[in-house]
């Protein structure tokens, strides 16, 4: 064992080490299925697990949540196997593990740094007490393209927002104490430009530049990594034409030489022999080698590790004490968790007590609230008491509204819209939805939108509308009554633009959870505000996917005073505008922004630029506002987006307050990876843009010099 790697890790966890065969070495490296009625990918035989958990040849177990049966595995690990290593178990605990938040895509249009904190921490408690050890999230892909189905659980479109959302859920599950029994280790994933596949297809082909990768894809990742996150979660896709699970300048080039990433690298499912599909690898043993030697740790499912490992090793291919280290970073994982000392720590009598208890469902509920946006407001919401109100539509009482990636959460604790009406003694309303009814009512809440699984993983799709039979729905009720307020389900932004067009409102419920119904009513009655502002564009149609706020200027711009001039870039048959923006939300209140300054005309290297921007709310309601900071590179060595966002406050104002809002920038907030990839403002000049949204923003110039 040499000597700087030994002074990494605890005495314990070295000593442990120092009494491992070669076999129970690689069995660290192995995460083993077992039978579970979770699979992400094409069945694999678990029949061997427990024999070779008994040879202490496995390391963690994924997906498994029946307490009996993970204690049942423990214990044969611990009092079955030579050395008793402990297993950690892994499970998709995305956006809550029994009480069910909103999708994370729902979730980050909150904005809320400090409610994803307090969300990934009681999804970690329920998760803790139920004997999970590591939840594979965050998913930090940035994503610009809504056919492809797992958008439900990113954090949207923007560099910078998602990473100070992936810090929040790190620091949320792991607590900056995993001993903490409280926590649970985090993994976030995949590493690295999953979003990007091509048509939106899942799996399918990622082809980026290193620039683009370096400036939008990385920095969520990063973030991560500074947030300590346990794991790391490789994507199934190729990067510069070779697989993540096997890219050797991703895995030991970026994530540990240059990002210094200390904590393990785990496969995505089965993706370590799946490289030979890529046709990389020309078997598994090729795969296994190549996968290692890129500087993969854990092998997810699949037996090229150990079925192959070993003899690598003793072929030379594989130094033995690479494979120290890969197996020193899981015990040290087992060590922080406190596994090494208790390996049963994360299993408790009644554990039911630990769930879907009152705090994490209000909790729900709020997030829910957060989480939804508001895209149309044609003076008909907030509803009134004295109203008749219409409720009708397919999901107007679904509970098949908490998505994909559910855990353990159960769609029938989940509150409808027509359930949480209902329960209110006050409110006049009807669900009959004949025509004299329909007419006759003062305002019609109509439920429409995706079922729960129709996105997700494997779930790509090419039609964004909703299903004919709900459009023609709408029509039929719209002929009889125009004040409808739709209220839309989905897990991705879907082609709304008909309904947008007729109804009076759209309330955006994307896939809130648990507490739906309480959340859609409580926003529609205005006993809390909508706040929500989009994080992934909206297309105007399908044809302009993909279609993301922070693009290049191009060549030849749209010009918005010669819009049939054919000569600039735009489409014979639609508009270039998405139906929504990126940072798009409603409020009932009205948000005025005057007096826009910054301090200086010129940043220096080590100066501050101080921004202010005065913003009263203009009405009756106590609301919050999202207010956000864009720069653009007046000109720059390569191109960069018309748009970038760099700060943004989430601020509540009082009817009638205003407040004055300061920004402060450094120079740092304006660098971007130049042509000789080193990241520079360069000196040019910039625009400052603040505004409710990426559209209507106001302007500034600074000039920045950065040298
Ligand atoms: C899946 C997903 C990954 C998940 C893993 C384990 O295929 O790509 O996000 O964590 O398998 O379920």
């Amino acid at each position: 064992m040499n000597k700087n790697i030994a002074n990494k890790y605890p005495k314990e966890v070295i000593n442990l080490l120092e009494k491992m065969t070669l076999d129970e070495k690689v069995g660290q490296l192995y995460q083993a299925p077992f039978f579970s009625d979770i699979v992400t990918g094409h069945e694999y035989n678990s029949s061997e697990t427990i024999k070779r958990i008994k040879k202490g040849l496995v390391g963690s177990i994924l997906n498994i949540h029946n307490e009996e049966m993970l204690l049942k595995l423990q214990k044969t690990a611990v009092e079955d196997s030579r050395l008793g290593i402990p297993l950690i178990f892994c499970f998709d605990i995305v956006h809550g593990y029994k009480t069910a938040f909103p999708i994370n895509l729902a979730l980050s249009n909150s904005w809320d740094c400090d409610l994803i904190k307090r969300v990934s921490t009681a999804v970690a408690y329920e998760t803790a007490h139920r004997g999970i050890h590591l939840t594979f999230s965050p998913m930090v892909d940035l994503v610009r393209d809504p056919r492809w189905g797992r958008v439900m659980e990113s954090n949207g479109e923007d560099p910078y927002l998602s990473s100070i959302l992936a810090k929040a859920y790190v620091e949320g599950y792991q607590q900056n104490d995993l001993s903490n029994p409280n926590s649970i280790a985090a993994c976030s994933k995949h590493f690295i430009g999953y979003g990007q596949s091509e048509a939106g297809r899942d799996y399918n082909t990622v082809d980026m530049s290193k620039r683009v990768l370096y400036n939008m894809y990385l920095p969520p990742f990063i973030s991560t990594i500074k947030s300590e996150v346990s794991m790391i979660m490789t994507s199934f896709n190729t990067i510069f034409d070779r697989p993540s699970t096997a890219n050797k300048q991703l895995l030991k080039g970026l994530l540990r030489d240059e990002l210094g990433f200390k904590g393990s690298i785990i496969s995505d499912y089965t993706s370590t022999e799946e490289i030979i599909n890529h046709k990389v690898a020309k078997d598994i043993k090729d795969a296994a080698y190549q996968c290692f030697d890129a500087g993969l740790d854990i092998e997810m499912v699949s037996e090229t590790y150990i079925n192959h490992l070993k003899d690598l090793i003793e072929e030379g291919a594989i130094k033995e004490n690479d494979l120290d280290e890969s197996v020193l970073r899981i015990l040290k994982l087992k060590f922080d968790l406190g596994l090494l000392d208790n390996p049963y720590s994360y299993f408790y009598e009644n554990s039911n007590q630990y769930i879907l208890n009152d705090l994490t469902k209000s909790l729900s509920k709020e997030a829910a609230e957060k989480s939804m946006v508001l895209l149309k407001n044609d003076n008909i919401l907030p509803l009134e008491t004295s109203q008749k109100i219409l409720l009708c539509g397919p999901m107007i009482d679904s509970q098949d509204v908490i998505g994909e990636w559910s855990a353990m959460a159960d769609k029938k604790d989940v509150t409808s819209i027509l359930s949480a009406f209902s329960s209110s003694d006050t409110l006049i309303i009807t669900t009959d939805d004949s025509k004299e009814s329909v007419s006759s009512a003062d305002v019609v809440v109509m439920a429409l939108g995706e079922l729960g699984n129709e996105a997700g993983e494997g779930n790509s799709k090419t039609n964004l509308y909703l299903k004919q039979e709900q459009t023609d729905y709408f029509e039929k009720i719209y002929s009889y009554n125009k004040n409808i307020v739709v209220v839309i389900f989905a897990g991705r932004p879907l082609i709304i633009t008909k309904f947008d067009k007729l109804a009076k409102a759209v309330l955006y419920a994307y896939q809130p959870g648990l507490e739906a119904g309480p959340a859609i009513k409580s926003l529609l009655m205005a006993e809390s505000i909508p706040s929500g502002k989009i994080t992934m564009t909206f297309p105007y149609h399908e044809g302009q996917i993909p279609i993301y706020y922070n693009h290049y200027q191009t060549g030849r711009p749209f010009d918005f005073s010669r819009p049939k001039y054919r000569y600039n870039t735009r489409y014979q048959d639609c508009q270039n505008e998405p139906l929504y923006p990126f940072g798009y939300g409603l409020s009932y209140a009205t948000f005025k922004y005057e007096n826009l300054s910054i301090d200086k005309q010129t940043l220096n290297k080590y100066d501050k630029l101080l921004v202010t921007i005065d913003c009263t709310n203009q009405s009756s309601f106590a609301a919050e506002e999202i207010i956000q900071l864009y720069i653009e590179a007046l000109t720059f060595s390569v191109a960069r987006p018309v748009n970038e966002l760099k700060a943004y406050k989430k601020i509540m104002l009082k009817p009638k307050e205003k407040q004055t809002i300061q920004f402060e920038l450094s120079v740092n907030d304006f660098r971007s990876y130049n042509l000789d990839m080193i990241h520079t403002a360069e000196n040019h000049k910039y625009k400052i843009k603040v505004g409710p949204n990426s559209k209507t923003l106001y302007e500034a110039i600074v000039n920045v010099i950065d040298e």
